[in-house]
């Protein structure tokens, strides 16, 4: 029996989640037509290892002052990642991702430096011996410190050494994600009970448990990025928001084929039990005047690419078992990201438009310049969202 026929191994009691609290961060953010958010390039080199001159640093500095500015511009939410690299990072002359600053520390941070912004962070929560106890406490504060508006995207670890690094032999996939869903579970136990919480497994016991101050709109926002069934599984019993990826690749046409399907499929598993999740994907966004202009643009960030540092990335990937990035063709794959948009700003909305029409209900920018591609972003592409009607108000609705 496969994990996702025997998901029901632990009580779960995911309700609505925050999106269901009309004043909480989260339902404003669901109400904006097109959800937009940013990566956070807190590893060096962001999404693209290229030697193309640009101001993109991983520093605490820049990435504070990147949120400050995505919050003035009206959007939903910032996303750091996650990774483990070890001395040399993937490699290169840049040795692609070898420097990063932590998700979790960084949002923590940015919680006091925002009022208005979802603050999301990747957390491993198989590595190391963390305990459900640990998380809903350092995520109820989260919670208070950003008025809810802390949420943790919750992965199990795809990479084939980060484990070791842990002192830990990889698990198995769908074993990782029923684990997942107990520590999920439990979270939410201790998030929204009212009551000591006792229980002797499975994988983590604790006895009298208990977790005050509760999140302020029932838990803090669950996020989840996977392709995968027993990803998606988990996925729609916890989360408030998907990360998806194109199943066919980085160009936008063959993205737009595929996602229907797909998106499909994730909210019919969700209405299998009960709830309703919403799906982000997440475009590099290569945006100049003219066509023209931006592929002269993506040109010269290929053409400086860190050849071995791409190579020593995509070797990373292949030597995982994430399902969700599979089938990327390697058209400009230096530019990195699992979908590119690349145009003039009204061919960036165009394909914002088409996304929406696939199923999306939001894209989570990726830039290689990232504060002076935003403030182009925010200055030619943002008007014309409004226009379109993929946007409502100045930021939230
Ligand atoms: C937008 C996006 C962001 C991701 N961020 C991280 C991350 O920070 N750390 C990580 O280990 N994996 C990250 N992943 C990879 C997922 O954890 C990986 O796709 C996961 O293993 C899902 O695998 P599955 O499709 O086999 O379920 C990310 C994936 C996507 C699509």
């Amino acid at each position: 029996m496969t994990f996702a026929d025997n998901w029901r191994s632990v009580d779960n009691p995911t309700g609505p989640g925050p999106g269901a609290y009309v004043d909480s961060p989260l339902a404003r953010v669901l109400r904006q037509p097109l959800m937009l958010g940013l990566f956070l390039p807190i590893q060096d080199g962001g999404w693209t290892p290229s030697t193309l001159p640009r101001t993109t640093t991983w520093t605490f500095d820049y990435n504070a002052a990147l949120t400050q500015r995505a919050e003035a511009l009206g959007l939903d939410l910032v996303f750091g990642l996650a990774q483990w690299a070890s001395k040399g990072g993937y490699g290169g002359t840049t040795r692609y991702r070898e420097i990063s600053i932590d998700s979790f520390m960084t949002v923590a941070a940015l919680a006091a430096m925002t009022s208005r912004i979802l603050l999301i962070s990747t957390l491993h929560v198989l590595y190391g011996p963390w305990h459900p106890v640990h998380l809903a406490k350092f995520g109820a504060t989260l919670d208070h410190i950003s008025g809810g508006r802390w949420g943790a995207n919750i992965v199990t670890g795809y990479a084939a050494r980060e484990p070791a690094m842990f002192g830990m032999t990889k698990i198995a996939h769908d074993q990782r994600y029923e684990m997942a869903d107990v520590f999920t579970s439990r979270l939410e136990q201790l998030w929204t009970g009212t009551e000591n919480l006792t229980v002797d497994g499975p994988f983590w016991a604790m006895e009298d448990a208990f977790i005050t101050p509760k999140p302020r709109y029932g838990r803090p926002v669950l996020v989840n990025a996977t392709g995968s069934r027993a990803g998606i599984a988990y996925a729609v019993r916890h989360s408030d928001i998907v990360f998806i990826t194109s199943p066919a690749g980085n160009q936008l046409a063959d993205a737009v084929e595929s996602l229907p399907a797909h998106i499909a499929g994730i909210h019919a598993a969700a209405a299998s039990v009960g709830r309703r999740v919403r799906t982000i994907i997440n475009p590099m966004i290569v945006c100049r005047p003219t066509e023209a202009e931006a592929i002269r643009y993506r040109d010269a960030i290929v053409a400086a690419a860190d050849e071995d540092a791409v190579e020593g990335f995509a070797a990373h990937g292949r030597a995982g078992d994430a399902e969700a990035w599979r089938n990327q063709k390697r058209l400009h794959r230096p530019l990195g990201g699992n979908l590119h948009l690349v145009g003039s700003p009204e061919q960036i909305v165009e394909g914002f438009l088409r996304l929406k029409a696939a199923g999306c209900d939001g894209v989570q920018l990726t830039f290689y310049d990232f504060a002076p591609d935003l403030e182009y972003f925010g200055a030619s592409v943002l008007p014309l969202m409004h226009q379109a009607g993929l946007r409502l108000g100045h930021g939230a609705a």
